[in-house]
């Protein structure tokens, strides 16, 4: 009788040129401070190795157009042998839906088949589960759904200061002490102007919790911030 050995781990790293330049062709990155023309994933680069770094066990990511911090994060997941990525995206689409319910959705998430031939051509399709609802509804049944708490999130979905709020609570809510919240568009000066988007007026208000949270934004391109939550008891005071 053959003797069943187990699979040896083979260490990969995931960044090759090749993937760089596939993740600029498939996964359309915008406002993330990225530049193609010399493989510049920009803020990309930050989701990757912060998914290196800390090692998370569960990432969940809500709203992206073309999965761009989905992949970075995933692929970060794949390399360290360990973890799981929930996407939520109803799939809105501008051209559909119009520019109150999103500027940048395509309706890339209409189709599950083609969801996951998306996810496999970056080799993530046993990392990434996508689930085709607003965040709202997700975190409503987030019990019954089994899910896991949080230890990094990405929010970049619907941009209204009450949606941005609502996803930071609810994120909050069932994270894990000292886990990391990125949100995605904290610099977009004339849709804040307008009371389009609310990314920025939000961060400030969180920013006032100091025994709470810790907060660096970098506000180039679209602008992204990265929070630590030092007390995940603190939505019940943002709520
Ligand atoms: C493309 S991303 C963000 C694009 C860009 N950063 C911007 O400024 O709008 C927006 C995505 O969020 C999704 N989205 C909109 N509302 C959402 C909600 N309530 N829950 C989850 N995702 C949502 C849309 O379907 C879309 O794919």
């Amino acid at each position: 009788m053959k003797a069943i050995t187990a699979q040896p781990y083979e260490p990969d790293f995931s960044l090759s040129e090749n993937m760089i330049q596939s993740i600029f062709r498939d996964a359309k990155p915008f406002g993330h401070h990225e530049d193609p023309h010399n493989l510049n994933l920009g803020f990309g680069f930050i989701y990757y190795a912060m998914a290196r770094a800390l090692r998370p066990k569960h990432i969940l990511i809500i709203g992206s157009g073309y999965g761009f911090s989905v992949i970075c994060f995933a692929l970060a997941v794949r390399d360290n042998g360990s973890g799981q990525l929930t996407f939520i995206d109803p799939s809105y689409s501008l051209l559909r839906d119009g520019p109150l319910k999103t500027i940048g959705g395509r309706g890339t998430w209409d189709d599950p088949e083609k969801v996951k031939a998306h996810w496999r051509k970056f080799g993530v399709e046993g990392i990434v589960t996508h689930y085709q609802m607003t965040s709202e509804a997700l975190f409503a049944d987030y019990k019954k759904k089994k899910l896991p708490k949080i230890d990094l999130a990405f929010i970049d979905g619907s941009h209204t200061y009450e949606d941005v709020k609502k996803d930071f609570v609810n994120v909050v809510r069932v994270s894990r002490k000292n886990s990391y919240v990125f949100l995605h568009d904290t610099n977009i000066y004339f849709r804040e102007l307008l009371h389009h988007a609310g990314v920025k007026s939000w961060l400030k208000v969180i920013a006032g919790a100091k025994e709470a949270f810790q907060i660096v934004d970098f506000p180039f391109a679209s602008g992204v911030a990265l929070i630590r939550v030092l007390d995940p008891k603190a939505w019940e005071q943002l709520a």
